[in-house]
């Protein structure tokens, strides 16, 4: 969820969100043996999974590499009909023709992850509010602005990281960055962590890339925990916040009305750093240095 400020609930503009569209999508996974496999799903992260852990996964893919295989190409249908007939095109290409759509997609979705400037506001504010109008990741109801997350990303980058990942075309794919917990001293080493993916991008890898570099930029800083809060019905982000390390803590019952439904929300903590020593106090800039060697992890 953001840590962005909202005005009281605005039944019209509630009104004017819609839930998100149903999507689809087919895919071509790599195997360790070279060899393509083609699907459709309406959930590319959840498929992956399971092809990955071989649990509902195909056995074409358990049986060549399971937990090794790679996602080599996604495109994103109209609806499973769409997906249905474009994913038995696509099964029909020579090896040839599905290996140039699996380079093309390769080179189009080479992600660089860099921090954001105030000049990545519209973009930012783009892909944000695709959630606010039709999902509810976000409690928000109010469509943000450019300016508003130009100014948004200026004030987080006085402590904190504010990432964006951009493809060669410059098209902003996801972002992630923290908000200082609560204002009072005592909280001053704890941070609510934030992460939006594309809705075309979901499940290809880079929530993890950008969390990576976040958790560890923010660990450079000498905080000392992260925290989540994901809306109850967002299991995407639950599964994810599990596997990047963190651990449920509590939930809130009935904490947000939107799209006509009460939705719980549940907290996350990832702690960055432990012992019970004094903490020294956060560095709020880190050197050029120091985030280029972590960013660089990520970017290979
Ligand atoms: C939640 C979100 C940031 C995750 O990013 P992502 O790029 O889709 O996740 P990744 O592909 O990097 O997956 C990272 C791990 O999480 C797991 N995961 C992610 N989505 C999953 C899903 N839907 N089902 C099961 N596991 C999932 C992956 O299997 C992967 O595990 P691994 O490391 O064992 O391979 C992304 O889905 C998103 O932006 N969703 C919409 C906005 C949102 O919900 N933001 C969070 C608000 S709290």
């Amino acid at each position: 969820m953001s840590g962005k400020s909202l005005r009281g609930p605005a039944p019209s503009l509630a009104d004017a969100c819609q839930p998100a569209p149903e999507t689809a999508w087919v895919y071509l996974l790599r195997c360790p043996d070279g060899s393509l496999y083609g699907g459709w799903t309406n959930d590319l992260a959840r498929r992956l999974k399971a092809h990955r852990t071989g649990k509902g996964g195909a056995k074409y893919t358990k049986s060549h590499g399971g937990p090794a295989v790679r996602l080599a190409y996604a495109e994103r249908c109209a609806d499973k009909s769409a997906a249905l007939k474009r994913e038995a095109a696509i099964k029909k290409l020579p090896k040839a023709e599905k290996e140039a759509l699996a380079s093309k997609w390769a080179a189009d979705n080479r992600i660089t992850i860099r921090m954001a400037t105030p000049a990545d506001g519209a973009a930012v504010a783009e892909l944000y509010n695709w959630y606010v109008l039709h999902g509810t990741q976000t409690f928000q109801y109010r469509l943000s602005t450019a300016e508003e997350y130009a100014a948004n990303i200026a004030g987080v980058l006085e402590k904190a990281p504010f990432l964006v990942a951009i493809t060669p075309d410059g098209r902003l794919q996801g972002f992630a960055c923290a908000h200082p917990w609560h204002s009072r001293e005592a909280y001053a080493w704890n941070v609510e962590a934030t992460i939006y993916c594309a809705p075309d991008c979901v499940g290809q890898g880079l929530g993890k890339r950008l969390y990576t570099a976040l958790l560890e930029l923010l660990r450079m800083q000498g905080y000392y925990n992260a925290f989540a809060i994901v809306t109850g019905e967002n299991k995407a982000s639950h599964e994810f916040h599990k596997r990047m390390g963190f651990t449920k803590s509590f939930v809130e019952k009935h904490s947000g009305y939107k799209f006509g439904r009460w939705l719980d929300v549940v907290y996350w903590q990832y702690p960055l750093r432990t012992g019970d020593a004094p903490p020294e106090p956060v560095r709020y800039r880190l050197t050029e240095a120091e985030m280029v060697s972590i960013l660089e992890k990520v970017n290979l």
